[in-house]
């Protein structure tokens, strides 16, 4: 190593950022693993197979992303739209047509929330075909079925806000649906409206649930989901096989 490089390294500026030396050697290749918050996902030793692009497209991380972007422009929504029966569809005609870049940031939010269903979609396939849903993942498997049931009920809250005709249909039937269920179906059709029909307090319900519980539940669970992942080895493709 070139005594430069050796002088920055050991300088107290870069051992504050970095904890770890130059990477040439093991110990300081694996400290590079561990106190990095986004290499440390990533066991220290890899299979090379793992990190190939063509093992599993990044689509996870590509969940993760979307997921950033949608609850970014989600919050920018949040500065223009009331969750009131009154004035919902006109805020968003408004953000449409007369806020600078409105049309825009709606579109974001609604192009993303599909791209997300899209690729969680995708990447359960990718997990499946790679078989890493079998044992020691087969609990990260499961975490990964109640992301894609948030993922579906974030897509189905966020779907009655606007409050135009195809959102209340869309609903209206969605509900029915639930409301077929076995056992549970009119507790969870009630739950959802707060009474017999779509108003303003199922209105102000999928509100609750689209910008508050859902992504809290997301964060949350994902959290586990990349814990688990991290603590099951890293991806199948590191497994010894
Ligand atoms: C919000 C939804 C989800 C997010 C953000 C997410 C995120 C991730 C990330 C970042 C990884 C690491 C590797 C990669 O990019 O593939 C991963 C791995 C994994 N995910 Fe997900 N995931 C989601 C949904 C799901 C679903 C629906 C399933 C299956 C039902 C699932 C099962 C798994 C399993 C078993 C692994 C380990 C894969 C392996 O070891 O090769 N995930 N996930």
């Amino acid at each position: 190593m070139p005594t430069w490089i050796e002088s920055i390294t050991r300088s107290r500026l870069w051992r504050s950022f970095f904890r770890h030396g130059w990477p040439d050697n093991p110990l300081d290749r694996s400290l590079v693993m561990t106190s990095n918050i986004f290499f440390h996902l990533h066991p220290v030793k890899m299979n090379r197979k793992s990190l190939r692009v063509t093992y599993s497209f990044g689509l996870g991380v590509m969940v993760v992303i979307v997921f950033g972007i949608l609850s970014l422009t989600g919050l920018l929504l949040m500065f223009y739209y009331t969750p009131a029966i009154e004035h919902a569809y006109s805020n968003v005609v408004r953000l449409q047509t007369q806020v600078p870049f409105g049309q825009l940031l709606r579109n974001l939010h609604r192009w993303g929330a599909h791209l997300m269903v899209i690729l969680v979609v995708l990447h359960m396939a990718r997990v499946f075909y790679t078989g890493a849903y079998k044992p020691p993942r087969e609990f990260n498997w499961v975490v990964g079925v109640v992301l894609l049931l948030l993922t579906l009920g974030a897509s189905f809250t966020g779907y009655l806000l606007p409050w135009d005709q195809l959102a209340y249909w869309a609903i209206t039937v969605g509900t029915s649906v639930a409301g077929y269920a076995p056992l549970v179906g009119s507790q969870a059709r009630l739950f959802l409206l707060g009474g017999p029909e779509i108003g303003q307090e199922a209105l102000t319900r999928f509100y609750a649930l689209h910008v508050m519980l859902i992504p809290a539940a997301i964060v949350l669970v994902t959290s586990l989901h990349l814990w688990r992942v991290r603590k099951d080895g890293g991806l199948a493709a590191n497994d010894a096989d």
